[in-house]
């Protein structure tokens, strides 16, 4: 979400403590700054370009010595994973500057809560990028001067990679859904720098190596420093009743990242064979009635078929089991619904494709990381990774097993006993989730380092804020 307001041309002094965000209703003045949690980012923009790339604390900021900002709306960004609980108001220090004009903008933006924010526009951001300060941290450590991020999704990774590397040169950006794509395109146009040369293009990301040469061809042999997928649906795509990824929400059985594709839920539901609607729901849903349930939906045919999302749900009913996880229950509609969206969209094998040619493009040292949200996704990316890294072998070795596949450095060496193991091994675990196969023994064939030896996942904090983390697997490799 966003505050916006305008300034009177206001000097560089007057820009510390321009403005403060707090959520008391009954204060008419800021009388504390809300808690920073470690999931909150806030940062300001302004028509000319980004102002201040880091707050330093929520909204309390100074700019730049060399920029000034003349007479021009500015807005501050927050990150954060949810709205605050009570209402918020905005207040600035400077008498030069108003934070939210009282306005009839407040209504164009669909304001819900008009006592909570008087003069000032708000709007939620529309996705909450999960992992973000995980996905920061693994490129922080360098100059990177292109990027590409193949998920755009609402720019929440994307602008924040932006803000964080303002000597990026070049980015390029894709999604596939126009709605995700017009979304990103006026946040990152408004907030990078001119330095930058934005690329953002609606495409699908298997087709990386085209539209990176496309967008700009000399990244093609140059190779590019860091990408990004940030797999699955954003909230937008799930919000929409009428896109039809929603169990909990009534539309049109259609589930395309792509409207222009041609397959949708409702022709596999209606048309497909009943061996293969059971085929996807044994591999893409790992569901564990799928014959009995593809017989259910094969034979709703005869009643005039499954046209929308709640008439699935009906179909569901009680016929499969929800998978209990850790804490929670699964709708039992979730796995139809995952293994119907992965067909729709040939979602397994674009990304079994997409890896390849994303790990091709990057440059000497350059960093590909992946979020997944389910194991199928997840266990494409491990194979994947491992076998960059001159693993391979030992991921088929384990035939996918959910256990861990033991990195060289964890292996038994001959002659070690078992306590200069057992102490060698706690070593590199408080080493952290990082390991490096260069500064040992890089396997030979190897053409890239895994550097999570175990996937990175959210943390509490993050997950209360933002349950859709709660399943997402965060992986990175570095190329050779
Ligand atoms: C989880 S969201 C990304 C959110 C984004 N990282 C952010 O911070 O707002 C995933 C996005 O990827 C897009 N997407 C999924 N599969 C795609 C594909 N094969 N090619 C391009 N975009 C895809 C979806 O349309 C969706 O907008």
């Amino acid at each position: 979400m966003y505050l916006q307001g305008y300034s009177n041309g206001i000097q560089r002094s007057h820009l510390t403590n321009l403005a403060y965000l707090f959520t008391s209703r009954a204060s008419s003045r800021p009388t504390h700054l809300p808690v920073l949690s470690r999931n909150v980012a806030a940062w300001v923009s302004s028509d000319s370009g980004l102002l201040a790339g880091e707050s330093r604390s929520c909204l309390q900021w100074r700019a730049p010595k060399e920029r000034r900002l003349g007479c021009e709306r500015f807005r501050i960004w927050l990150n954060c994973g949810a709205r605050p609980a009570s209402p918020w108001r905005a207040w600035s220090t400077s008498s030069r500057t108003t934070v939210g004009e009282v306005g009839d903008e407040q209504a164009e933006v669909g304001c819900e809560d008009k006592e909570g924010g008087v003069g000032v526009e708000k709007k939620e951001a529309p996705h909450v990028a999960v992992l973000l300060n995980e996905v920061l941290a693994k490129f922080r450590d360098r100059r990177i001067l292109s990027f590409v991020d193949c998920t755009l999704g609402a720019a929440g990774h994307a602008s924040a990679i932006l803000r964080e590397h303002p000597e990026l040169e070049s980015f390029i950006g894709f999604d596939v859904d126009p709605v995700a794509h017009s979304e990103a395109k006026p946040r990152l146009q408004a907030m990078a720098s001119s330095d930058v040369q934005l690329h953002l293009v609606l495409t699908n990301f298997r087709n990386i190596k085209k539209a990176v040469n496309g967008a700009d061809a000399k990244l093609v042999h140059e190779g590019v420093n860091g990408i990004l997928m940030d797999l699955g649906m954003s909230s937008m795509q799930v919000d929409m009743a009428e896109r039809g990824f929603s169990f909990m929400k009534d539309g049109p059985a259609d589930m395309r990242m792509d409207p222009s594709a041609s397959l949708t839920a409702e022709e596999i539901l209606n048309k497909w064979p009943e061996a293969e609607v059971a085929r996807i729901l044994r591999d893409y849903g790992e569901e564990k009635r799928w014959k009995h349930l593809a017989r259910k939906i094969v034979d709703k045919r005869l009643a005039g078929g499954i046209h929308s999302t709640s008439e699935l749900v009906k179909v569901i009913g009680g016929n499969t089991f929800g998978r209990p996880g850790k804490g929670k229950a699964v709708h039992p509609a979730t796995r139809t619904f995952q293994a119907l969206r992965i067909a729709v969209n040939d979602e397994l094998r674009t990304l079994e494709t997409a890896l390849a040619d994303a790990f091709d493009l990057l440059a000497p040292k350059g960093r590909l990381a992946v979020i997944s949200f389910h194991s199928l996704e997840d266990r494409i990316v491990k194979r994947f990774f491992l076998k960059a890294a001159g693993i391979g072998q030992a991921v088929e070795d384990n035939e996918m097993g959910s256990e861990p596949v033991t990195a060289p450095e964890y292996r038994h060496i001959p002659g070690e006993t078992r306590h200069s193991r057992y102490t060698r091994r706690k070593h590199l675990d408080k080493q952290g989730d990082d390991f490096s196969l260069r500064d040992k023994n890089v396997l030979e064939g190897s053409i890239g380092v895994v550097l999570t030896k175990r996937p990175i996942v959210a943390e509490a904090d993050e997950i209360n804020t933002n349950p859709r983390s709660r399943s997402a697997k965060l992986r990175v490799i570095e190329k050779i």
